[in-house]
């Protein structure tokens, strides 16, 4: 760890509870590897108090945030700032300090397009299963659309969320990317290919870890790749019905790593190469084993 004294620069966790994440891992352990003065904490921010950490941390020159629930969104008010990306996602989880305040940008969606990139997982030219259309899901559309997939079929148990994330995008956009879809509309899509699902729901998550959205082989026999993005189980039981129909399965924890590499860069201005990456993942993976 970075040996603290007067020129150290603090980094920080915003959200309720911070008390299981891994962000200090990540940041403590890229500060060291990378020979930064910078430490990274978690502060627990109860509700009502928001404006008054963001504030507050700015008057204490503190030189970065990441913000986690349930404040991604109520974060934006108390902003200098905002990334496009960012905006239009409606969700901030990393403030970069600048002259005014904090600019908001959002590293989640860039870090599952950087660790499907590391898993060989494409997005350009491919036509995708989005399982859910909460705010999770409505983001991973809006990433996918403008990382030029061909088309996106979402798939939620309330259609009409689905139907209203497809027509903001395709209106966006200027073109029929997204299709909206009953869960169990999968039985209507083309056969003639094999698609990637990306499983955006909360289904399956820790403690309910022996449910998935979809429970039906012929869904997974559908499939070249399973994308979950939960991390708690590292298998979920999507990802265990995504392997034993011969397709190829991953986790959320990439994601996670990859939008605290994102932060650490905007924090720095330094670029993170994927080795090292990889040696701080490690570090979670054994942090999470704990
Ligand atoms: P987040 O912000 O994490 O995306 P959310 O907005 O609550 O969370 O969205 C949760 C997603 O999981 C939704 O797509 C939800 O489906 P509905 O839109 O129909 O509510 C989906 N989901 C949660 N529990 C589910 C269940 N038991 N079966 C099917 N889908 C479920």
């Amino acid at each position: 760890m970075v040996e603290i004294n007067g020129r150290t620069r603090t980094c920080g966790l915003i959200g309720n509870p911070v008390e299981h994440t891994m962000s200090p891992v990540i940041h403590n352990n890229l500060a060291t590897a990378t020979g930064e003065n910078l430490t990274y904490v978690p502060f627990h921010v109860e509700n009502g108090r928001l404006g008054d950490a963001v504030k507050g941390a700015f008057g204490l020159n503190i030189l970065g945030m990441n913000v986690t629930v349930p404040y991604k969104s109520d974060v934006i008010p108390f902003l200098s700032d905002i990334d496009l990306l960012a905006k239009r996602i409606g969700a901030v989880n990393t403030l970069v300090r600048t002259e005014d305040g904090y600019k908001g940008y959002n590293t989640d969606m860039p870090g599952l397009l950087r660790a499907m990139k590391h898993d060989g997982v494409e997005v350009e030219g491919e036509t995708i299963i989005l399982l859910g259309a909460g705010g999770v899901a409505r983001a991973v559309a809006m990433l996918l659309a403008d990382n030029n997939a061909e088309k996106v079929y979402i798939l939620n148990r309330t259609t009409d969320k689905a139907q209203k994330i497809a027509d903001e995008i395709n209106e966006y956009m200027g073109k029929e990317i997204i299709v909206a879809k009953k869960l169990d509309d999968y039985k209507t899509l083309p056969a003639d290919k094999k698609y990637l699902a990306i499983q955006a729901t909360s289904v399956g998550m820790y403690p309910k870890v022996d449910e998935a959205v979809i429970e039906d082989d012929d869904f997974y026999k559908m499939l070249h790749t399973g994308y979950d993005l939960i991390f708690n189980p590292l298998e979920t039981k999507f990802m265990h019905l995504t392997k034993n129909n011969g397709a190829n399965a991953f986790h959320g924890y990439r994601m996670l790593l990859y939008q605290g590499v994102i932060a650490y860069e905007l924090w720095t201005n330094k670029s993170v190469p994927d080795e090292l990456a990889e040696e701080v993942y490690a570090k979670m993976l054994a942090a999470m084993n704990a």
